[in-house]
């Protein structure tokens, strides 16, 4: 069932271009620029009456989150917190049946945002599940919902739901942003024609498979890795970082660019791998500052930048490609070759990546 691939996680990070095809089916029609998610034909009152959105998750289900709550409050311009379910459960958090509180869980079944759920409903808010287990506990327990549809993911290291939810949370903001009238009709049709390319934008990026795991070998000496990006690329820096640890046990963090020089870069000597992702948006001269205080301090620099670009391709030590995209759907792009360095760098190690130490699938107790 690995279909010829090495490792389910292997499997998993190329059956993206795929997996987003079966999210986006029936929901996205690209031919009259028209985004269909049900439950917000279905609990549109409620949806829109929403005074705030709250996010909450655990692990890679919680970047995604962040990832939302900037895709939402750009087109939506309501406000979002993205709360570690575990956290949220405990600490008496104010909520109120004004709220929409979004559950998102690969699995349906992690303990504490399933407690989280039950929390909140008990304040009346009305709860929306991002998922990909049809039929698990927490599509069970909220009142409505988006299934992600990748199939299942068997790899511990989560990936193609990642990606998943991100194209969820698009849609569903793109949805919401329609009804309520807090996005243009230019900008709308450009999200929307631009995700139905998507699928083929990462098959390129796939591509440079060959290419990443022969860089993966340089950097298996490394104790520890910091990945850094900005905006919408944020999350993604901090996805990279736990997909590392996760598989590779090798110490990495991630942190917004701009951090940096307010603590970490003390840190930087020549032994540091640095991971950026430095594509070209309105953050990149600022990013490409950060590279050169970087090499400044003989940090060794893999950059993610857009095609074509000349100026990071000189400074970085090393540069993975990724075609242009839309700056809010960058992260779809770029997390997939900070997936196949960790996948590598694993391999390269001789780790189980399909069943890495001291983790299990789903978490079901806290
Ligand atoms: O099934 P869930 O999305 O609720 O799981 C949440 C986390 O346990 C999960 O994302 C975990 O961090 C993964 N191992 C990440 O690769």
């Amino acid at each position: 069932e690995k279909c010829g691939y090495p490792h389910f996680m292997l499997k998993e990070i190329f059956e993206q271009p795929e997996c987003l095809k079966n999210c986006m089916r029936g929901r996205i029609n690209a031919d009259v620029d028209k985004v269909t998610l049900s439950a917000v034909i279905d609990y549109k009152e409620r949806l829109l009456a929403a005074k705030r959105i709250i996010i909450v998750a655990c692990g890679t289900s919680w970047h995604a989150g962040l990832i939302g709550k900037q895709l939402i409050e750009t087109f939506c311009r309501i406000p979002v917190d993205v709360e570690y379910a575990s956290e949220f459960r405990y600490r008496n958090p104010v909520v109120t049946k004004d709220d929409l509180v979004i559950a998102m869980s690969q699995s349906g079944e992690t303990a504490d945002t399933l407690a989280a759920i039950e929390l909140a409903k008990r304040s009346g808010a009305l709860i929306y599940g991002i998922c990909n287990a049809v039929g698990s506990s927490i599509p069970r327990a909220t009142d409505t919902g988006s299934y992600i549809h990748v199939g299942p993911e068997i790899g511990v290291a989560s990936t193609k739901a990642f990606t998943g939810q991100v194209i969820v949370l698009v849609m569903l903001s793109l949805a919401l942003a329609k009804e309520k009238g807090t996005i243009d009709d230019q900008t709308y049709n450009d999200v929307v024609k631009e995700l139905s390319l998507i699928p083929d934008k990462m098959k390129e990026v796939l591509e440079q498979n060959d290419k990443i795991a022969d860089l993966s070998r340089i950097f298996t000496y490394a104790h520890n890795v910091i990945y850094l990006g900005r905006g919408y690329s944020y999350p993604v820096a901090l996805e990279g970082a736990l997909k590392l640890k996760e598989i590779s046990y090798i110490h990495a963090e991630g942190y917004p660019a701009a951090e940096m020089k307010h603590g970490p870069i003390a840190l930087v000597d020549s032994d540091m791998p640095v991971v950026v992702i430095a594509t070209h948006n309105a953050m990149y001269e600022k990013v490409l500052s950060n590279i050169q205080e970087i090499k400044a301090r003989k940090g060794r620099v893999i950059a993610l930048v857009t095609k074509g670009d000349e100026t990071i391709s000189r400074i970085a030590d090393e540069v993975i490609e990724l075609p242009k995209t839309l700056e809010c759907l960058e992260p779809l792009l770029a997390t997939i070759p900070l997936q196949l360095l960790a996948y590598h760098i694993a391999v390269c190690k001789d780790k189980n990546v399909d069943q890495p130490r001291n983790l299990a699938k789903s978490v079901t107790v806290e």
